[in-house]
């Protein structure tokens, strides 16, 4: 594909999605309008998958509509399916750089690594879903769950059904993810979530820049 596809994976609490929005305005000044999606959700119908599988108040939640492992893994990966296919390849046909808040990784890592799910299984899945789409830069923000657990709680009003689980699963999607960057260094970059947000920043950048068409940003 023309395009440019960057996705943003790690655990609650790691910054991840700040990063994202300061990516987005350094890449406007550069002269380069990113499109900018996140997963689940991106699509109409994945942003009603997105409300099924995380609000911790709605109707869904801890209870008897609680899904099982497989049903929320189908449910990720359906709405994967949609932004693939309707939002995705079509920007990068364009040749657009675009940057998206969560994919296929975090099925892997969490519905793998976290719930144990089958993660052959579950990566046929994804490869299916979106056709084999596969990012050409994926930014990992590591972070000790304990550290991004504690972040979370105390910033207001971001907790959904997945942050609830215990640090015991939180711990098992970081090891996942570490596991995938690891076997995929090519693809990943590994980024320390402590750092300053500032240096963090800088680091996101380079990793970023490196991988655009020389001479595609004026800044
Ligand atoms: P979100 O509110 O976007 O939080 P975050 O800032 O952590 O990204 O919630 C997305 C949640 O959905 C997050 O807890 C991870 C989970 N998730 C999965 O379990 N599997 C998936 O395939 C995806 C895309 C997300």
């Amino acid at each position: 594909m023309p395009g440019t596809f960057v996705t943003f994976e790690g655990g609650e609490g790691s910054g991840k999605s700040t990063q994202l929005a300061r990516l987005e305005q350094r890449l406007r000044e550069a002269g380069i309008v990113p499109l900018v999606t996140r997963e689940p959700g991106g699509t109409p119908l994945g942003e009603g998958i997105r409300a099924l599988l995380l609000d911790v108040g709605g109707p869904h939640a801890k209870s008897a509509a609680t899904p099982s492992a497989v049903t929320e893994a189908l449910l990720m990966v359906a709405a994967r399916a949609e932004l693939a296919s309707r939002v995705l390849r079509p920007a990068l046909a364009e040749g657009r750089v675009v940057l998206c808040d969560r994919y296929g990784d975090s099925t892997l890592a969490y519905q793998g690594g976290g719930r144990g799910l089958d993660g052959a299984m579950l990566a046929s899945w994804n490869r299916a879903a979106t056709a084999g789409l596969v990012p050409d830069l994926t930014l990992l923000f590591d972070l000790p769950p304990a550290l991004g657990l504690a972040r979370r709680a105390t910033a207001a009003g971001t907790r959904n059904r997945l942050d609830l689980e215990s640090e015991a699963f939180h711990t098992r999607v970081r090891e996942r993810y570490l596991e995938l960057a690891k076997a995929e260094p090519a693809r990943f970059t590994v980024l320390d979530a402590a750092q300053p947000a500032d240096t963090l920043a800088e680091r996101v950048w380079s990793a970023v820049t490196a991988r655009l068409p020389a001479g595609s940003t004026r800044g």
